[in-house]
């Protein structure tokens, strides 16, 4: 009997015992709706945004029912107009183009470096040739670019930068938190992301107008003041009657889940990284692996790993991946000719005018293998994935 992998790469973190009694005591009180017209700003919700906008270090924070949500809400508010252009990483999950989207604004897709970040000569060329005035920038499976040098093009070109850090929460470059670079930084509260809310996002910002209008769009009525980490009554006074109400609110019922887990992100981070040190020491060992380099400035959190794998073509490709799978390593591949699971590349999101996969990207891709690391992966785990990997990649290369 070949050796498998017992423990569920699929799943999610769990949440922690203090998030299931404050979720219990929400459904007791009934207080589920995250605004009451007795309830003044005590809610879980609005308790969550003053603890994220604390944890983060920003002037505001605003709930909503998912990141989603949050990057399409922080994109009006940076002032993207239907028919605008937006700049976009073109390495990152559906989610993303789909905010753009919402937004009714079209794409421009920016190339990814074999180390998975955003191809800054080539967003410098793009930016020149498209006229875009926004970069949705996605922090993908929590890979930040040098953030100083990406700060100071887009400064230089006047370009707004949205940041989506679904999966970079808790990681940093230079010291600095990913979500506070950009006017406005965006997070998940789904499931599989740092905090499991099941479903929720984030808007991280500094910026007043930003804060109050996204408040308004999520759907709080005039109820606005509820909210803790807001900004001053003029910003509101602004937007109020010019705001459509688009109820993406999140309930109290996942701010209750998510509050005790913020508390619980630096620990989450050092088992995560130290699993992930593990895998890339030993899958880095087997030939033909190849790992991203990751600068020292960038204090990532890394809930996922990806590696290259070189000298397969795609029909051993899918072979070597079905084989890992039938030993419980759960490999995705971006390198499939159909989206699959949550997995898909630009040229497969034909709602865009131009979809495509752009050459270098696409050719970075091909050749990517990505797996989750469940927080309850053990040391052995790590060894028993990286001999099922060697083991299926010498056979796939076997002719
Ligand atoms: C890179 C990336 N950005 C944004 C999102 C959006 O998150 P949500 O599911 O909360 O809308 C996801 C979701 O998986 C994602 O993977």
């Amino acid at each position: 009997m070949p050796e498998r992998l017992l423990l569920d790469l699929g799943a999610p973190p769990p949440v922690p015992e203090e998030g299931i009694a404050a979720a219990e005591a929400v459904l007791r009180s009934g207080w589920t709706h995250r605004y009451g017209e007795t309830l003044g700003d005590a809610s879980e919700a609005a308790l969550l945004e003053a603890e994220f906008a604390a944890h983060l270090g920003t002037r505001y924070c605003v709930a909503v029912n998912s990141c989603g949500s949050a990057m399409f809400l922080a994109l009006l508010g940076a002032g993207v107009r239907p028919g605008d252009r937006v700049l976009m990483n073109a390495f990152t999950l559906a989610p993303v183009p789909g905010a753009v989207a919402h937004a009714g604004a079209e794409h421009v897709l920016i190339e990814v470096t074999p180390d998975l970040v955003i191809d800054l000569a080539d967003l410098e060329r793009k930016a020149a040739a498209s006229g875009a005035r926004h970069l949705l920038l996605s922090h993908m499976r929590g890979h930040i670019c040098d953030m100083t040098r990406l700060m100071a093009l887009c400064d230089r070109l006047g370009i707004a930068v949205i940041e989506d850090c679904a999966h970079t929460m808790g990681a940093s470059w230079a010291g600095r938190p990913t979500g506070t670079f950009g006017r406005a930084g965006c997070f998940s509260l789904q499931a599989y992301k740092h905090v499991n809310g099941g479903e929720g996002g984030l808007i991280a910002t500094d910026d007043d107008d930003i804060a109050a209008r996204a408040i308004l769009y999520s759907g709080s009525y005039m109820l606005y003041r509820q909210h803790r980490a807001r900004p001053p009554e003029a910003a509101f006074a602004r937007w109020k009657d010019m705001t459509p109400n688009y109820s993406m609110r999140m309930s109290n019922l996942v701010a209750a889940v998510a509050r005790p887990q913020v508390a619980l992100l630096a620990e989450r981070a050092r088992i995560w990284n130290d699993r992930h040190g593990r895998l890339v020491a030993l899958l880095g060992a087997l030939p033909g692996i190849r790992l991203p380099h990751r600068p020292q400035e960038e204090a990532f959190v890394q809930s996922s790993i990806q590696f290259a794998v070189a000298g397969l073509e795609g029909p051993a490709f899918a072979r070597f991946l079905a084989a890992c799978r039938a030993r419980g390593v759960y490999l995705k591949w971006f390198g499939a000719r159909e989206p699959e699971g949550y997995t898909s590349v630009s040229g497969q999101w034909r709602y865009l005018a131009e979809p495509h996969t752009p050459p270098v990207t696409e050719a970075v891709l091909e050749r990517l293998c990505d797996m989750r690391i469940p927080l309850a992966m053990t040391e052995q785990d790590c060894a028993t994935v990286a001999r099922i990997v060697g083991e299926e990649l010498a056979e796939a290369r076997t002719p």
